[in-house]
Parts: C-alpha cells; structure tokens; sequence
C-alpha cells in the first residue's frame, strides 16, 4: 500500500493513541459503587448461535432490575445495528467486535453497573483478552453449552439452513470455528435447564 492509500482514520487514530494522556477521575469506581449499592460487575455469556445466550441475558437482566439492581445488557445482534454495524463476520471483525464490547462493558462496570453480555465470541483469545482488562472476580463467563444439533433443529432466525446452503458464509459451528472455554466460571445447557434454574444458577454465583 502506498502512503497516499492510507486511510485518514487510521492515521488519526494512530496519532491520538500516542498523544493522548490518561486523566485520573475524581470520582473512583468504588465510590460510584458505593453509592449504588452494589457490586458491579461483567457477565459474559458465549455459546453457539441459537444455544439461548439472549434468552438467559434477558431474564438474568429482569430478575437483577425486579431485584432493584441497577444492570444493562449488551447483546450481539443488538450492536451490530450500531456501534458494531460496521464489522462483519471474518475472523478480525470479530475479534474487534469483542474487544469493542469489552471496552465498552468496561466502562459500564466502572459506573457501577451489573453488565450481562451475550455474544457468540468464538474464539478463545478474544474472551481472554476480555477476561483480562477486568479486576479479578468480575467477570464471570457463562458457557452456554447447548449442542450444535439442539441449536440448528431451533434455528430461530433461518441462519442454520442458510449456513448449510452455503448461501452464509462464516458460520460458527458450521463453516467457522467455535472454540469452547477452558475454564468457564460456569457451564449450562438450555436443552436440559430450563431458562428459570440457568437464571439462578447464575445468580447464585454471582456475589452482588
Ligand atoms: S461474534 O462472533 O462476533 O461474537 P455476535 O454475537 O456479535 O458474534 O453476533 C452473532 C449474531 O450474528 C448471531 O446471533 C446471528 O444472528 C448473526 N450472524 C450473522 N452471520 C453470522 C455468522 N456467519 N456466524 C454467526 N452468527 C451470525
């Protein structure tokens, strides 16, 4: 590429991470915390397509609010009709899709916030990376491990056929990778829990 195909934007944003200088809060974490009562923290659901990763945030995010808890939920095909709209389904694009989420759960936990995200994220590394820009203990990752064959004879949005019509490319478990977790802080299956017992089953080990 010669210099002139550079994109501006890539020049700019290399230029701002070099001469941007931190700014320390007044206000830390803890005392947004505090005055909310709780113990913030980032919930991160990761599962095939169809395993009920949205299913489980929503109702996890509906028992913390009846609870009076102040929560937000990230979920994947919702940012992807914004913040993300720009990313695809490649391996880099999701990659940035996730380190963007995180990002931006990172803010939400530094508010003071219980943050539930459900996203696919896929690969290992990218979760990783996710774990690691969290203090120790808050963030808690939920496989959702529901079968490929229970998530493709759901298929709530058509995707599965169209994956093995080839028509979608890139499709996790079919045509992409799916790399399970090592070490989740917990593992649930929607084909035998229901969305109830998986709704506490989180919450039990959630220390809020
Ligand atoms: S992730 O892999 O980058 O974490 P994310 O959770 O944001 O994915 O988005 C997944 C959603 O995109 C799925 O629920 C599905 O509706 C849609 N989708 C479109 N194309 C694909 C694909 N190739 N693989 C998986 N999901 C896809």
């Amino acid at each position: 590429m010669s210099k002139d195909d550079t994109s501006p934007y890539e020049v700019k944003s290399t230029e701002l991470a070099s001469e941007a200088v931190w700014h320390n809060m007044k206000i830390s974490p803890e005392q947004r915390a505090l005055l909310l009562q709780q113990k913030p923290c980032c919930i991160w659901l990761t599962g095939l397509s169809g395993a009920g990763k949205s299913t489980i945030a929503n109702a996890l995010d509906a028992v913390l609010h009846s609870q009076g808890k102040k929560s937000f939920l990230l979920d994947g095909d919702n940012l992807r009709h914004g913040l993300n709209k720009d990313l695809g389904m490649s391996e880099i694009d999701r990659a940035e899709n996730i380190r963007r989420v995180g990002e931006v759960a990172k803010l939400l936990v530094e508010a003071g916030l219980i943050v539930v995200c459900a996203f696919i994220s896929p690969y290992r590394r990218d979760r990783q990376m996710v774990r690691s820009i969290f203090a120790q203990g808050s963030f808690i990752e939920v496989f959702i491990d529901t079968p490929l064959n229970v998530c493709e004879s759901r298929d709530p949005k058509g995707l599965y056929k169209k994956a093995r019509q080839g028509i979608l490319k890139n499709f996790t478990g079919i045509s992409d990778p799916y790399e399970a977790p090592q070490a989740p802080e917990l593992t649930l299956d929607t084909s035998r829990n229901s969305v109830e017992d998986s709704t506490k089953q989180i919450l039990s080990i959630l220390s809020l």
